[in-house]
């Protein structure tokens, strides 16, 4: 049975999708089975993963029965996605209970990459979540919202939430244009699984380039979050 992690941030663009997907592929290059839910009927993971032109069917067809929930399943280089509709009108918690049910015998891990905000598409993907990961990069407007995203998680009944520290450029943190890691953890509120740099092969992410390649500055400390996740001990290297 598949364990289900929301990853979400409070603000938008701080590389919730980006995260997801890296993750993602970390944990399937672990040798696990992973299916990435889009859980923002802005609709993203697409694209990051590569299943674009193939895509027919998102979730809500799924739930309003207009296809079998096999048929809005796509798969790349072994990563799994199913994308969102868009819109999250009469998508009930229980509908997305129904709908995960579907597919959580066939993974180890379902990653609901939630929305900005802590509105609807959030409390969409936390109806369904085990765990939680908090987003942040490592800035005053970011942190702010990420605690009040940690703190609305904690109202939603999840009490394993970790915090990912994204695009940290060391240089900048030493000349103070950024934020140290210890800042970042005491103004989310929230424990730290992982830090990762920022990397301009993610950027490229946006283009459709994968995000998740040997060789790259952030392939190890993806990796390392994905170690953590499946209760894998991994140094923390800043
Ligand atoms: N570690 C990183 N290094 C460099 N660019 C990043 C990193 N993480 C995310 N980005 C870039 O930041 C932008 C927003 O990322 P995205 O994953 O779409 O954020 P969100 O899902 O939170 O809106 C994208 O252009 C993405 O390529
Ligand atoms: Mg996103």
């Amino acid at each position: 049975m598949a364990q289900k992690i929301a990853i979400a941030s409070g603000k938008g663009g701080v590389g919730k999708t980006s995260v997801c997907v890296g993750i993602g592929k970390a944990l399937t290059a672990l040798g696990m089975k992973v299916l990435l839910i889009d859980c923002d009927c802005l609709r993203s993971l697409d694209v990051l993963t590569g299943v674009t032109e193939k895509l027919v069917y998102n979730f809500g067809d799924v739930i309003f029965g207009r296809c079998a929930a096999a048929d809005a399943l796509y798969e790349n280089e072994g990563l799994s996605v199913v994308t969102c509709p868009d819109s999250y009108d009469n998508i009930s918690d229980y509908s997305m209970k129904w709908l995960v049910s579907k597919y959580e015998k066939d993974f180890d891990y379902i990653l609901l990459d939630a929305p900005a905000g802590i509105e609807r598409g959030l409390h969409m993907a936390l109806s369904v979540a085990d765990r939680a990961i908090v987003v942040s990069t490592p800035d005053l407007v970011c942190v702010r919202s990420a605690c009040i995203a940690g703190k609305e998680i904690e109202k939603a009944g999840i009490k394993n939430i970790r915090l990912v520290i994204n695009r940290v450029s060391k240089k900048d943190v030493i000349r103070g244009r950024l934020l140290n890691i210890d800042s970042v953890i005491d103004a989310t509120q929230v424990q730290l699984i992982g830090i990762v740099p920022e990397d301009p092969k993610i950027r490229l992410g946006s283009m459709g380039r994968d995000i998740y390649r040997k060789g790259q500055v952030s392939y190890k400390a993806l990796g390392n979050i994905a170690k953590r996740i499946i209760g894998q001990t991994a140094v923390l290297k800043v």
